[in-house]
């Protein structure tokens, strides 16, 4: 290297190092898409979307003008024949000056795994089809937060509409509606035909939460159209919730709802987690909104109350992956437990790179800490393959680049292969016991 460039490359990190004291400015704002999206009918479905509803079930929702339009699936193995019918329920809400639709849930099952199914919505065309994830490993999911609905977004779904999954996982922020409730509906459209073929399991992030003091509840939106399998996975709350899926146990949590130790959350997850059985799922993934390992400028330290109270509960419980989204960027931890690298802590995720109107967040802290393994703003989505009970393959996949490259990637063996679980099991007991007697 050249003498003058070693000097021109200081003085930059000069500048730059001068610029990281100051506050994280977000990048200018990008346009929201223009959906010209008209359903030919009242009763035409709209929005589609499909999701994991306990052992050899799914649920199909959908959004239709028409508030007389039935709440009911037909479906079967070929196209044109539907062997099967199931009724289902609906519900509407109102938002200030605006009213929904008629927005239908309806579960069937139960369903062949690895399986091909074409379905209608209340007898409505068109014929969609989705596939059922298999019902051993290996199972592939896509993850992708922080979606949005601009170009960028457009970009993340047609990389994501490449590759291969069986699953994919939002860990918050689905349409940056932000109280503009026209814009669910909008991005309802603009992911139906990617969700209404591959389950979409979901949790919720900041901009679900529309919360108007006095006036209105939070997650009103977001309970009434994406509704999980909370009461299939026993949680009284949509906020959060599990379910598995071949040799995975996911854990879907709540970072906009209690979660100190005498919440139902964290007796919920206490319950959940005790039941996990790692014979049957080798694999422990938990998923939630603000990521506890993040050096990123945006959002720093924002998720330490909720580390502080689960950090411990995860750790004990064996928690072999952890994928967060809200910082618009990739970054991906090393295996790490209470801010130290740790052999038997999860791999942390941010993944909060899926391309809504905000940008990205490209400003991060130097020196990168130990367990950061690789970072960096830009648009992407993520791909992780349990291939087998010891091992995960992640990969980061750009959409500056084709789909098929990765630009990170990382082979993750599970605790359960490494011998952690054994101690923990009795530390588990001490962290679930203890806080009860005192
Ligand atoms: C699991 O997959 C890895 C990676 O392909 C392979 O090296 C390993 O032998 C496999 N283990 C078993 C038990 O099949
Ligand atoms: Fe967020």
């Amino acid at each position: 290297m050249g003498q003058e460039l070693k000097l021109l490359l200081s003085a930059c990190l000069v500048i730059t190092s001068a610029v990281a004291g100051a506050e994280y400015v977000r990048p200018p704002p990008r346009r929201t898409l223009d959906f010209p999206w008209s359903p030919r009918r009242p009763s035409s479905p709209q929005q589609v979307h499909v999701s994991l509803a306990g052992k050899k079930h799914m649920r199909i929702s959908w959004v239709t003008d028409d508030k007389s339009a039935p709440s009911h699936v037909t479906y079967g193995k070929s196209p044109g024949r539907h062997d099967f019918a199931v009724e289902g329920l609906s519900t509407s809400y109102s938002y200030l000056l605006y009213k929904s639709g008629k927005i239908h849930h309806v579960v069937i099952g139960p369903l062949e795994y690895d399986m091909v199914y074409f379905y209608k919505c209340g007898g409505e065309d068109p014929e969609f089809q989705l596939k059922t994830p298999p019902a051993e490993l290996p199972v592939t999911f896509s993850i992708a937060g922080d979606l949005g609905q601009t170009g960028w977004t457009k970009s993340t779904l047609d990389h994501i509409n490449k590759c291969d999954y069986d699953v994919h996982l939002l860990p918050g922020d689905l349409a940056y509606a932000d109280y503009m409730q026209h814009w669910w509906d909008t991005f309802g459209n603009l992911v139906q035909p990617l969700a209404s073929a591959r389950p979409w399991m979901v949790t919720e992030g900041n901009h679900e939460q529309e919360f108007i003091p006095l006036v209105m509840d939070g997650f009103v939106s977001y309970n009434a159209r994406w509704k999980m399998p909370y009461k299939e996975s026993g949680s009284s709350s949509n906020l959060y919730y599990s379910f598995e899926v071949a040799g995975v146990h996911v854990v879907m949590l709540g970072s906009y709802t209690d979660f100190d130790m005498y919440s139902n959350q964290y007796r919920w997850l206490m319950k959940d987690l005790s039941k996990v059985n790692r014979q049957k799922t080798p694999w422990l993934v938990a998923s939630f909104h603000v990521p506890w390992y993040n050096s990123n400028f945006a959002h720093q330290r924002e998720g330490e109350e909720m580390m502080a109270t689960l950090e411990p509960l995860l750790y004990a419980a064996g928690v072999d992956i952890v994928l967060a989204g809200h910082v618009h960027a990739y970054e991906r931890a090393k295996r790490v437990y209470n801010g130290k690298l740790d052999p038997c802590g999860p791999v942390h995720i941010t993944i909060g790179d899926g391309g809504n109107r905000e940008g990205l967040a490209h400003r991060y802290h130097d020196p990168q800490p130990e367990w950061s393994a690789f970072r960096e703003a830009s648009f992407g989505h993520g791909e992780l393959e349990f291939v087998n009970s010891s091992h995960a393959f992640w990969s980061w996949h750009r959409n500056d680049d084709d789909e098929p490259m990765r630009s990170d990637h990382a082979w993750i063996s599970s605790l359960g292969s490494s011998g952690c679980l054994a101690g923990k099991r009795r530390e588990l007991w001490k962290v679930l016991v203890a806080p009860r007697s005192t």
